[in-house]
């Protein structure tokens, strides 16, 4: 097996990862931090019908796909096992079951071939993938990341290291998404029918945004409860609930919040660029405000592609490729590695 130092110093490097921490089942291949190929497999249309993802029926599903999405990534990058330098999994935090498929899956594969195998925190994936659309993004800068299970606010610092400078105090925001989204009795997942609904609507409903320690930190659950007592108390009353209009106020509240942080924190560190990640990233209108604000305060905004936004395994292997040319080796895991439903979250 390569050791890291021998890694390191490879003039190209060639990472297969797998992602399988909630309802994607991913493989992709990238050289170089260029992709190859990027495989999803989503469950999205089993769990619908459950309104949100059943851990249960997750790990089953990865146990079907993971093969099958292995191979198709290989051949449609065009390489085989023998060409792949490292592996990269993610090993957290995610949903247990979901996380120990990708895992045992890629620690029997690295160890069989004797390769290196970087494990992954699924949070660090979520920034990498800017890497990937944009190749030319240097730290430091603000990151933003929004998805279902985080928000947060950090500062760059190089491409391995963190600075936490505030994030939410309760809910997610993309599980604000999709609570909001049930209320209105949109289909899972929620965020993007908020967002396509949204679209429909104007802002005619008050929502108020609540007051948070720090510029930085977020609340959402109120928000999330002020659109649950509009609804009702509208239905108490027989009044009439568009939904489009209550879309686009939650919407419009949420992404108002989110931008304001980022620029502060731009603004505060004297830093010129502004990095958007996660699933709610993919978001329309909060890419749109975030760049809008940027541009009127001389700063830039980046963004990963749609696809890349929401969970794929390309972003992990992007991540492994910063560990492999940036790091200290500290992401290489032996025999012992073992997912994790919960991880600090900017850990390697
Ligand atoms: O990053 P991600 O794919 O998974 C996690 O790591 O959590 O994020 C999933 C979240 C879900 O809450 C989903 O509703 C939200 O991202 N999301 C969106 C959009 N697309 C996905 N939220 C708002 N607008 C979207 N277009
Ligand atoms: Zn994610």
């Amino acid at each position: 097996m390569l050791t890291f130092s021998e890694l390191k110093e490879k003039e190209s490097l060639t990472i297969l990862a797998v992602e399988s921490s909630c309802d994607e089942t991913a493989c992709a291949v990238l050289r170089d931090g260029a992709i190859l190929s990027s495989v999803i497999s989503t469950q999205i249309a089993i769990h619908k019908e459950y309104g949100g993802v059943v851990p249960e029926i997750a790990s089953r599903n990865h146990v079907l796909n993971v093969e099958p999405v292995v191979r198709e990534a290989l051949e449609k990058a065009g390489v085989s096992f023998k060409e792949i330098d490292a592996f990269a999994v993610t090993y957290g935090a995610g949903l247990l079951g979901a996380l120990l498929v990708g895992v045992s899956y890629m620690k029997g594969l690295a160890f069989a071939l004797d390769k290196p195998l970087f494990k992954i925190n699924h949070i660090r994936g979520h920034i990498a993938a800017n890497y990937l659309a944009d190749p030319s993004l240097k730290p430091p800068y603000i990151g933003l990341i929004v998805s279902g299970g985080h928000t947060v606010v950090v500062r760059v610092e190089d491409y391995t290291s963190f600075t936490y400078l505030g994030g939410t105090m309760d809910d997610a925001v993309g599980e604000a998404f999709d609570k909001v989204a049930r209320v209105l009795s949109l289909p899972y997942p929620g965020g993007p029918e908020i967002e396509k609904a949204a679209k429909k609507g104007s802002c005619t409903v008050y929502i108020p945004v609540p007051k948070t320690p720090s510029p930085y930190d977020f609340s959402f659950s109120g928000i999330k409860t002020s659109v649950i007592n509009y609804v009702h108390t509208a239905e108490q009353r027989g009044e009439n609930v568009v939904k489009e209009d209550v879309a686009a106020s939650f919407q419009s509240a949420v992404t108002e919040m989110l931008v304001k942080a980022a620029v502060t924190a731009a603004k505060e560190y004297g830093l010129k660029d502004i990095a958007l990640a996660g699933g709610v990233g993919a978001n329309g209108f909060l890419r749109s405000r975030l760049a809008e604000a940027c541009e009127k305060r001389g700063l830039k905004a980046h963004f990963p592609t749609k696809e890349t936004c929401t969970d794929n395994a390309a972003m992990i292997a992007m991540e492994a490729y910063l560990q492999a040319r940036y790091g200290t080796g500290d992401c290489l895991a032996d025999e012992t590695l073992d997912a994790k439903a919960s991880l600090p979250l900017l850990k390697k």
